[in-house]
């Protein structure tokens, strides 16, 4: 019988497979249980896992504690978590200074229940007023600044939204009117709730992770609209009352603006895993 079939080392003093074992649960000067403690879940995974448990598909609104749950994780993103350097975007600001102003889109994930794209604006580039059908979108600054105007639809019962001369007109609530400059909370906004129309102006070159669940999607009638915003007092002169209430626009849509260029490029930061 050779030493091979008895089990044994040639010295005979501890079996071939018991060898094999301890060499493979020591390689690298580490045990194997060390090693595995090491490979900790990135942010990125971390934040994909939960997106999959909290987005259940078109026509659902995540409930508020699932809200709650990942604002909180994306307030604790930094632009690292997802492959960027602050360097590039001192980089764009000189193209900016250029006159380049696409926007850029890395897609990092998408499926029927939702999506996560990292949008990168060069200083004064605009995503112009837009809506998110049936959507619930998460927005997280991870550098730069910028302006966010967003608006949701008055609702139909208010006296004002009787009649403007020209009928293309529907009313609107202003929700936000405000500069956000990383670091800085995540936004969510709602079908009906939150700002579901924005409007982005980079007044410095901005990098922004949006989570939309569900995504955008043609063949299921949630195709993007762009409007342009009109004063309310172009149609009526404001009463007192009005003055002291909500700010109001008259929101008009549009053909998406020929100047608006925007470009997807690959997504090369940490990956994830669907499994
Ligand atoms: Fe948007």
């Amino acid at each position: 019988m050779g030493a091979g079939a008895a089990g044994l080392d040639v010295a005979g003093a501890v079996p071939a497979k018991r060898r094999r074992a301890l060499a493979a649960k020591t390689r690298g000067g580490r045990p194997r249980q060390a090693r595995r403690r090491a490979q900790r879940p990135t942010a990125l995974q971390r934040l994909f896992r939960a997106c999959r448990a909290v987005f259940k598909g078109p026509g659902t609104v995540p409930a508020p504690p699932k809200v709650a749950l990942l604002r909180a994780m994306l307030d604790r993103m930094r632009l690292e978590d997802v492959g960027l350097s602050p360097h590039r975007f001192i980089r764009t600001r000189d193209n900016a200074a250029q006159g380049n102003l696409t926007i850029t889109q890395r897609i990092i994930y998408k499926s029927n229940n939702f999506s996560m794209v990292i949008f990168h604006l060069p200083q004064n580039a605009v995503i112009p007023l837009h809506n998110h059908p049936g959507m619930t979108v998460f927005s997280k600054p991870l550098i730069g600044s910028m302006h966010v105007k967003s608006y949701d639809w008055a609702d139909p019962d208010y006296p004002a939204a009787l009649s403007p001369d020209d009928q293309q007109l529907r009313l609107a609530e202003l929700v936000v009117d405000d500069v956000f400059t990383a670091p800085c909370d995540t936004s969510v906004l709602y079908p009906t709730a939150g700002g579901n129309m924005h409007q982005f102006t980079a007044i410095a070159p901005c990098a922004i992770l949006d989570i939309l669940g569900p995504p955008y999607s043609i063949e299921e009638d949630r195709d993007c609209t762009y409007y342009a915003d009109v004063p309310y007092s172009s149609q009526h002169p404001m009463t007192d009352n009005e003055q002291e209430g909500p700010r109001l626009a008259w929101l008009k849509e549009v053909e998406m603006p020929g100047d608006l260029e925007m470009c997807t490029v690959l997504y090369t930061g940490p990956p994830i895993s669907d499994r």
